[in-house]
């Protein structure tokens, strides 16, 4: 069963309410019910949560290594622009991570164009609004399983 943790940032426990036309309608728990149940068909482990303090997230992706965590999706919300302390905790964990964003960075101020994980992601899914984590986690679910296949 492939294990997989999904990590949400500062503010995202504001989306439905947040900037809707930004980020969708969608609550931060609508869309993780959603993706829970696209896991189970799939014989996934799918594990999320969400913080708004840099620290929790921190030692959060220290604690997936005893968890057995297989791939990490990442929305690190506005600690994309900032956080060498989370890229940092990545690299030391040192499992494959997606980095995720409802919006498309690409397309607004120029602060969001930097990201500290992008350089470090198996890969990227961004501008697709709430679908953004369901592409995320079919991306993951098969990068996990390839990784299996190769052992
Ligand atoms: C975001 C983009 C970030 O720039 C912003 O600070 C967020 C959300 C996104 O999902 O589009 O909080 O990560």
């Amino acid at each position: 069963m492939t294990n997989v943790l999904l990590l949400n940032g500062p503010n995202l426990n504001m989306l439905g309410m947040r900037e809707p036309k930004l980020y969708g309608n969608e609550s931060l728990s609508d869309i993780s019910k959603n993706l829970e149940s696209i896991a189970a068909t799939k014989g996934c482990q799918l594990t999320w949560i969400q913080s708004n303090a840099e620290h929790e997230l921190i030692e959060t992706i220290h604690g997936a290594l005893t968890n057995k965590v297989e791939i990490i999706i990442f929305n690190p919300g506005a600690f994309t622009h900032t956080s060498i302390a989370l890229r940092d905790a990545l690299l030391s964990v040192d499992i494959p991570f997606i980095e995720l964003h409802l919006s498309n960075i690409h397309r607004r101020e120029e602060f969001r164009k930097i990201s500290y994980f992008s350089d470090i992601a198996c890969g990227i899914v961004c501008g697709f609004g709430p679908m953004s984590y369901e592409l995320a986690l079919h991306a993951a679910i098969e990068k996990a399983q390839l990784g299996k296949k190769a052992g």
